[in-house]
C-alpha cells in the first residue's frame, strides 16, 4: 500500500482529503504540520470520525520523508517556504500541489503568480528530481469533509509526467471523484485560476461548494 502525506494537512482542505483516502483503504495516510502536536490532534480527530486509527500525524519533514506521494495544501503565501522546508525529503517523489495562488483580499479574481502558476513555481523550485502535478484545486473543503455525501466534481490533473498524473488520478478516484488528465504543467494556470472563479460563484450564489464537471466524455 502506498503512503500519502498531506503537508499542511491540518487546515481546511487537507483533512477532507485525508478522510476520504483513509476510508478508501487504498493508502496509508499521514497528516503533516509545522507542529507535531497539531498533526497528532488533527489525525486523532479524523480517526474518531473514521472509527479506526487510520490516519497518522507527523511533522511536515517526517511526513514527506515517509510518504511515496506528497500532497501540498498550504496557503500560497506559505508555498515556497514550505517547499524549501521539505525539498530534500521530496527527491524522487511525486508532489501533488493543491495550492491556489490567491491574492487576498480579492480572492475571487484570478491571480497569475510570477512563475506562471503555483504548480510551475513548485516544479521550478524543486527541479527535475521531483515530479510535480496539480490537482484538487477545484474541489471545496466543505464537500470533501462531508463523508456521507459523494463529491460531484471532476479533478483536473496537469503535469509533465504521465505516471505522476496517473498517481493523482488514482488519488482522485480513491476520494470518490473522477480524475481527468488536463494536459501539461503549463495548463495548471487555468486549473488554479478556476478556483478564484468558483469562489466568486459561491459568493454570488450564496453557496460554499461550487465545483466543475466536464461533460461530453464517454
Ligand atoms: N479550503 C478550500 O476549500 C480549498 C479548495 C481548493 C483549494 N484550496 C487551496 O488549498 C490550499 C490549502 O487550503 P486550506 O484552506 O486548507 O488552507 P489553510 O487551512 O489556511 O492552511 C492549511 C495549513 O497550512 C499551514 N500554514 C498556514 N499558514 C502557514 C504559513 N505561513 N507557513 C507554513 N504553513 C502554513 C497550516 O498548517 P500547520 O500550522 O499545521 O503547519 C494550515 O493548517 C490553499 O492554497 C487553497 O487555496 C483550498
Amino acid at each position: 500500500m502506498k503512503t500519502v502525506a498531506i503537508i499542511g494537512g491540518t487546515g481546511h482542505q487537507g483533512p477532507g482529503l485525508a478522510l476520504r483516502w483513509a476510508k478508501s483503504g487504498r493508502y496509508r495516510v499521514i497528516i503533516g504540520s509545522r507542529e507535531a502536536a497539531k498533526a497528532h490532534a488533527v489525525a486523532e480527530s479524523l480517526n474518531a470520525r473514521l472509527g479506526a486509527p487510520l490516519v497518522e500525524g507527523m511533522l511536515n519533514a517526517e511526513a514527506a520523508a515517509t510518504a511515496d506521494i506528497v500532497v501540498l495544501t498550504v496557503p500560497y503565501n506559505a508555498h515556497s517556504a514550505t517547499l524549501e522546508s521539505i525539498r530534500t525529503q521530496l527527491a524522487g517523489k511525486v508532489l501533488v500541489d493543491v495550492t491556489v495562488p490567491l491574492q487576498p483580499p480579492k480572492v475571487s479574481r484570478v491571480h497569475i503568480p510570477p512563475g506562471g502558476s503555483a504548480t510551475a513555481e513548485a516544479q521550478a523550485l524543486l527541479g527535475d528530481a521531483v515530479r510535480v502535478v496539480c490537482a484538487f484545486q477545484n474541489v471545496s473543503a466543505t464537500h470533501l469533509s462531508n463523508l456521507d455525501d459523494p463529491v460531484e466534481c471532476d479533478v483536473l490533473v496537469c503535469g509533465d509526467d504521465k505516471d505522476a498524473k496517473a498517481e493523482a488520478i488514482a488519488l482522485a478516484e480513491a476520494a470518490g471523484m473522477r480524475g481527468l488528465d488536463a494536459g501539461p504543467l503549463q495548463n495548471a494556470v487555468v486549473v488554479e485560476g478556476l478556483t478564484a472563479i468558483l469562489i466568486g460563484i459561491n459568493k454570488r450564489y450564496n453557496a460554499d461548494g461550487a465545483g466543475i464537471k466536464v461533460t461530453g466524455l464517454p
